[in-house]
């Protein structure tokens, strides 16, 4: 495949070392149907996909950095760009909308201080909307990273929040 103009990634880490990455790539030599698998460990070594990564994916799978970038984007569990300490996932399916999953949202963005998709300033929270979680009897529902919160009211967030930061567990 050729390698064609790449789209924007995040900014290039000049002291990102890549030796694990290399590892993974050699553990995958000459193997077909390898992206996926190549970029979900890489992923996980490195936290998310960052454009020297890329770049030696690409490289190194004699793939196109965009289509790289394609693949990352189209499935939802590749990230381009740094996430937070803890994943706050908050479910906008119907259940959850319908028992007012929107106030929730907007709750947890207002004393965040962040936008749904982002990550605060401190780098402890990521904030994402999802769809239904399977859990639709107890909606509306949050996730932090494993932990289910239920039945939530916006007074219930800050609390959530807090509890959160006492635990001080990453990832
Ligand atoms: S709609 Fe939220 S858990 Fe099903």
């Amino acid at each position: 495949m050729s390698k064609s103009k790449k789209k924007s990634v995040p900014k290039q880490n000049e002291t990102l070392d890549l030796s694990m990455a290399e590892k993974i790539l050699d553990s995958y030599e000459g193997m077909d149907g390898s992206l996926i698998p190549v970029l979900q460990k890489i992923q996980y070594e490195y936290g998310y996909l960052q454009e020297p990564l890329i770049n030696l994916v690409a490289e190194r799978l004699n793939i196109s950095a965009s289509e790289i970038i394609g693949v990352a984007t189209f499935y939802a569990q590749f990230h381009l760009q740094p996430r937070g300490v803890h994943i706050v996932k908050i479910c906008c399916g119907t259940a959850c909308h319908v028992k007012g999953a929107t106030k929730i949202v907007d709750e947890f963005s207002k004393k965040l201080d962040v936008k749904v998709g982002s990550t605060t300033e401190d780098k402890l929270f990521t904030l994402e909307e999802v769809a239904c979680l399977g859990a639709c009897s107890l909606a509306p529902i949050v996730t932090i990273d494993e932990d289910v919160h239920g039945n939530l009211v916006p007074d219930n967030v800050d609390n959530i929040i807090q509890g959160t930061r006492q635990q001080g567990r990453a990832k």
